[in-house]
């Protein structure tokens, strides 16, 4: 892995990791932290559901798998902060970690439909949001809290959100939220929260620190440690972007046939319709194989099969959604000051060797 900070733990796994693979093992999958990750004992584990609800509840593990169908869905999780790097390279971005495309991960997730436990607990008039917390205290938010967020009922009541307790057949890793995390397949990773221990129906959106005043896009020349509670635009459904896996930026390649493979992702209500690949830095475009996606939550891989003459080969890679949208072209467009949502063409450039003597 690429560990950008030990504590809170942040790593990647290397773009060439996830190059042909569906899905994303347990110990390749990113992982995404804002302050320690805790301990939470499953036997005294409690959920506890409350707000603008009939009926409150305080569940516990066995009540969760008891209780609730269990459902097993494929889901991408995408960090907002995703290719960060391509915009650090444009301007510095300072205290950000300047992620590769590698926090980007698809896991096979099991548990019950939050829908479900929302159900059982009864929604009464008013209820607009669902805000999850979290005992994980994080050092960056200002002031110091526990982590949270939350999304619109609308997207909390959709069968496709899970608080999951499996992650590819196995039970949850710790570092990706044991016992029990929120999985919400199409938005921003920031609202899939791990070691889930409230959910609170409410009229507005979480006040979290990391609902109301981080992951938002602040217009470039704010000021970030100046900014408060509803400034920016806040994230939610995932936006397209695609990333160049296989081969590796400034790696050596021989010349010749060569498959250039990579992910692209559409969050929300869309699906990726088509990835052209240049390798003229994008003077002409070639169409890529695009495999169909494992379900309508993930990220679909593609692949070009090319001929690569020697010398420096400029790859330039971008999707098209199934709205007829296109990837914007340029990071420089979307430099915002905390780094968020680089999903401009993916690029690469590869040392193409001569053929040997
Ligand atoms: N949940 C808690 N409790 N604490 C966190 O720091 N990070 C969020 C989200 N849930 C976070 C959290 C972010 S920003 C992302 S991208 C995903 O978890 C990452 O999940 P992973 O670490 O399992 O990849």
């Amino acid at each position: 892995m690429l560990v950008h900070e030990h504590d809170p733990y942040n790593a990647e796994p290397p773009l060439g990791a996830l190059a042909g693979e569906p899905v994303t093992s347990a110990d390749t999958f990113y992982s995404r932290n804002h302050g320690p990750v805790p301990e939470v004992d499953p036997a005294t584990w409690r959920l506890r559901v409350d707000g603008l609800v009939e009926r409150e509840l305080e569940l516990t593990l066995e009540d969760l798998r008891a209780g609730f169908a269990e459902r097993t869905l494929p889901a991408t999780l995408q960090c907002a902060g995703n290719r960060r790097a391509g915009l650090v390279a444009v301007r510095d971005i300072p205290g950000e970690d300047p992620w590769r495309g590698g926090a980007t991960s698809t896991a096979t997730w099991t548990g019950v439909a939050l829908a479900d436990v929302l159900a059982a607990a009864g929604l009464r008039e008013g209820a607009e949001h669902v805000c999850f917390s979290a005992p994980d205290v994080s050092q960056v938010a200002d002031p110091p809290q526990p982590y949270g967020g939350s999304v619109p009922v609308a997207k909390a009541t959709s069968p496709e959100v899970l608080l999951a307790w499996g992650m590819n057949g196995e039970p949850l890793p710790r570092v990706h939220g044991a016992p029990v995390r929120v999985v919400v397949p199409g938005w921003i990773g920031a609202r899939s929260v791990k070691w889930l221990t409230g959910i609170t129906v409410t009229a507005e959106p979480s006040d979290n620190y990391f609902q109301a005043t981080a992951y938002r896009v602040l217009p470039p020349e704010a000021d970030p440690r100046a900014a408060g509670p509803g400034d920016g635009i806040s994230l939610g459904p995932a936006a397209l972007s695609c990333e160049l896996l296989d081969p590796a930026d400034g790696s050596p390649v021989p010349c010749g046939r060569a498959v250039l493979t990579g992910y692209a992702y559409a969050g929300q209500d869309r699906a990726v319709a088509r990835v052209d690949v240049s390798t003229d830095g994008g003077a002409t475009w070639a169409q890529a194989e695009v495999d169909a996606p494992d379900g309508p939550w993930t990220w679909q891989h593609w692949r070009l099969r090319t001929d690569l003459a020697p010398g420096d080969v400029d790859v330039v890679a971008r999707a098209w959604d199934s709205t007829g949208a296109l990837q914007p072209e340029h990071a420089a467009d979307l430099w915002n000051p905390k780094g968020y949502g680089n999903t401009s063409w993916a690029r690469a450039r590869l040392a193409v060797a001569p053929p040997a003597p």
